[in-house]
């Protein structure tokens, strides 16, 4: 079902969603577009395919998106194979880095100009794993501390040009990403019962607090790691007392 709410502050914006065919990406450009947001969608299972890792082919879009950009949501990411420390091999661990991580600079980079001129947000999209270990994640907690790490020093750098660079920690989200663990019934009561709220999240609950970040309501706010997490880095729920 189309998102039918209006985050105020961006009708008539310009918007690049990474990741926008699925999941929480799709989630953001829907929001944005019922907001009143043109939106430019850079997914490599889009139509012209856009890989974050490509640097042509996010120049090819930005040709397109003209000279100004109000907003960019970095939600394009890869979740590597489950495994302890001892099974990373470096060729997964780099290339998560390399999606995760560098296609988020990148994207910024590429965008850096266009954001300037309209004073625009940044929302880069890192994890729970970037606050809280995941375990046989290790190669993607790293990427996901990297990128709060990173959208930290994007919103100090670019501060002087009146960009403001956010990132949006979500807990389990069922996406296409997370469907062979939400497939495993073990795995989810697990899941739910360790977030303070008993749940896994929504697309569309991720999307509220990203398209937020990225509108006027948050014009004070750069810099900001925000778990949208149903808790679950807030602490254990479940000890006795
Ligand atoms: N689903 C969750 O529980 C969860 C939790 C925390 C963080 N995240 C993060 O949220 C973001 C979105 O994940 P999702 O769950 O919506 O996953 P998803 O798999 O549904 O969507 C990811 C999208 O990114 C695109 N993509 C992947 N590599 C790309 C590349 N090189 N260039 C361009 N596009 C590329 C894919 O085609 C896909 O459309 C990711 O960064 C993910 O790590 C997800």
């Amino acid at each position: 079902m189309a998102d039918t709410r209006v985050v105020p502050g961006l009708a008539g914006k310009t918007a690049v969603v990474t990741g926008g065919m699925s999941g929480i990406g799709r989630a953001c450009v829907e929001l944005l577009q019922a907001s009143g947001a043109t939106v430019h969608v850079a997914d490599r299972d889009g139509s012209p395919s856009v890989d974050v890792t490509d640097r042509a082919s996010l120049d090819a879009l930005a040709a397109r998106v003209g000279p100004t950009l109000d907003v960019l949501v970095n939600a394009a990411g890869i979740l590597p194979p489950n495994t302890t420390i001892d099974g990373i091999t470096k060729e997964d661990a780099r290339r998560a880095y390399e999606v995760n991580v560098l296609g988020t600079l990148q994207a910024c980079q590429v965008f850096g100009d266009r954001l300037k001129a309209a004073q625009g947000a940044i929302v880069n999209i890192a994890s729970q794993a970037a606050l809280v270990s995941l375990p046989a994640q290790g190669a993607y907690t790293a990427t996901k501390g990297a990128v709060a790490a990173l959208t930290r020093s994007i919103a100090i750098d670019w501060a002087e040009f009146g960009v403001r660079a956010n990132s949006v920690c979500p807990g389990f989200t069922i996406t296409a990403m997370t469907e062979p663990f939400l497939e495993n019934e073990v795995f989810v009561t697990a899941a739910k019962r360790r977030a303070p709220l008993n749940r896994l999240l929504d697309a569309s609950e991720v999307a509220g607090a990203i398209v937020f970040l990225a509108s006027p309501l948050a014009s004070g706010v750069t810099g900001v790691t925000l778990p949208v997490d149903a808790g679950w880095t807030a602490g254990e729920p479940a000890l006795p007392w």
